[in-house]
């Protein structure tokens, strides 16, 4: 199991979420976070002052899968988030020890099929 987490332009989820779902990956966690990443920051005006604005909006998508999915989801990111511009986002995917359905009690995989009536 392996979670993606990926950082991404607002624009870019509801493409995201519509590749994802008809893929058969319904399943995820989304944050409004703010985040920083190379560039030093741009420069705005606010009433004469300069100042530098380090910190911008971006959703971060959380999605656990089983190992067989996750170019799937990294594919539907990358498919859907990449422009070209500065800023795109960033996708990290971290090992994934266990999961488990409240409900059932059940473990590991079959925690991440997706439920028969949905
Ligand atoms: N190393 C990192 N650790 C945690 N979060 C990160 C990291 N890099 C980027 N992020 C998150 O991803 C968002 C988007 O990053 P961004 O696309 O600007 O990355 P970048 O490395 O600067 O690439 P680019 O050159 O395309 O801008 C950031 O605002 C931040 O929330
Ligand atoms: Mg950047």
């Amino acid at each position: 199991m392996k979670k993606i987490e990926a950082f991404i332009r607002y624009e870019a989820f509801d493409p995201i979420r519509n590749a994802l779902t008809e893929q058969g990956v319904p399943s995820m966690s989304v944050t409004e976070v703010k985040g920083s990443g190379r560039q030093g920051g741009i420069t705005e005006r606010y009433r004469g002052a300069e100042l530098v604005i380090h910190l911008r909006p971006k959703l971060k998508i959380e999605i656990v899968v089983g190992d067989h999915e996750v170019d799937i989801v990294v594919n539907a990111i990358l498919e859907n988030a990449q422009t070209g511009e500065v800023g795109d986002g960033k996708i990290f995917i971290l090992p994934v020890e266990d999961a488990i359905r409240v409900r059932t009690g059940e473990r590991g995989d079959v925690v991440m099929e997706t439920h028969p009536t949905e």
